[in-house]
């Protein structure tokens, strides 16, 4: 039986606690709980604009305007990209060349809608040459999962490309050397939104000296495209009583991308 027209149905109550509790599980018991009335399931219709890949089910609830990089398609895009692997792979312009074990380009749709940029790989990515295996990365995956979404759904790159020794943060120089890699990975696969992780790729991509703190929770922009700083996870990990923070900036990029929180799925 249901209730008063526009009422949620006990399913639809059931379901919204449950989703409540996983949101908590991921990002830590200080998410606010949304008392307000639990908004209807979005229409089961596929969307008309760009799936966040190929390979995602409908998620989407409201159909994206379609981006200039709509038209490209995801092998094109993937042989855009190549080209800037291999510079990056021979790249000697900071003193980071001498130390890495290998460079770490990027990984995900070359076509995403949705792209994380971190700061610099670390132990784990300069032996594995993959952006954020760590345990920083766990989080960030735990983070894209919470968002309903698949890692290989989205793109992620780092400002810098090599590891500097010692887990130190990249200087200021370094960070410049490497932009322009990243900026043309941006340009390539010319996501909706790009969500930058932490101050260091702030400030990077942004050109700000603002910190985090300020930065986190409303949108910047890099040459049109929408930018949501948020907090680096391995801060998360360091200090698990922002993560409501970065849950309410996820909130945002999911509301901009119109992405609905998956159904719990029962084993
Ligand atoms: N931290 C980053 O900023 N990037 C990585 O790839 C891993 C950890």
């Amino acid at each position: 039986m249901g209730g008063a027209e526009g009422d949620p149905t006990p399913a639809q109550v059931a379901r919204a606690v449950r989703e409540r509790l996983e949101v908590c599980r991921l990002f830590g018991w200080q998410v606010p709980l949304d008392r307000g009335r639990i908004a209807p399931r979005p229409p089961a219709a596929p969307p008309a604009g760009r799936a966040l890949s190929s390979a995602t089910t409908p998620r989407v609830a409201a159909p994206p305007p379609a981006g200039p990089a709509s038209s490209k398609d995801r092998p094109a895009r993937e042989a855009a990209l190549e080209p800037i692997r291999l510079e990056v792979a021979a790249c000697t312009r900071c003193g980071l060349c001498r130390t890495r074990t290998q460079t770490v380009f990027g990984v995900g749709d070359p076509a995403a809608r949705l792209m994380f940029v971190g700061e610099a790989p670390g132990y784990d990515e300069d032996r594995q040459g993959e952006p954020f295996v760590g345990k920083a990365g766990q989080l960030l995956n735990d983070i894209i999962r919470a968002m309903g979404l698949r890692r290989d759904e989205v793109y992620i790159a780092n400002v810098v490309k090599c590891h500097p020794p010692q887990n130190r943060a990249p200087d200021a120089a370094e960070a410049g050397a490497c932009l322009e890699y990243l900026e043309r990975q941006i340009e390539v696969v010319a996501p909706e939104l790009i969500v930058v992780l932490g101050a260091v790729a702030a400030k990077a991509l942004l050109g700000t000296a603002e910190g985090i703190q300020r930065l986190r929770g409303k949108f910047h922009a890099w040459r049109g495209i929408p930018v949501m700083p948020t907090f680096h996870p391995a801060y998360l990990l360091r200090k698990p009583e922002e993560k409501r923070k970065a849950w309410e900036d996820v909130q945002l990029v999911m509301a901009r991308l119109g992405l609905q929180r998956p159904e719990r799925r029962r084993a």
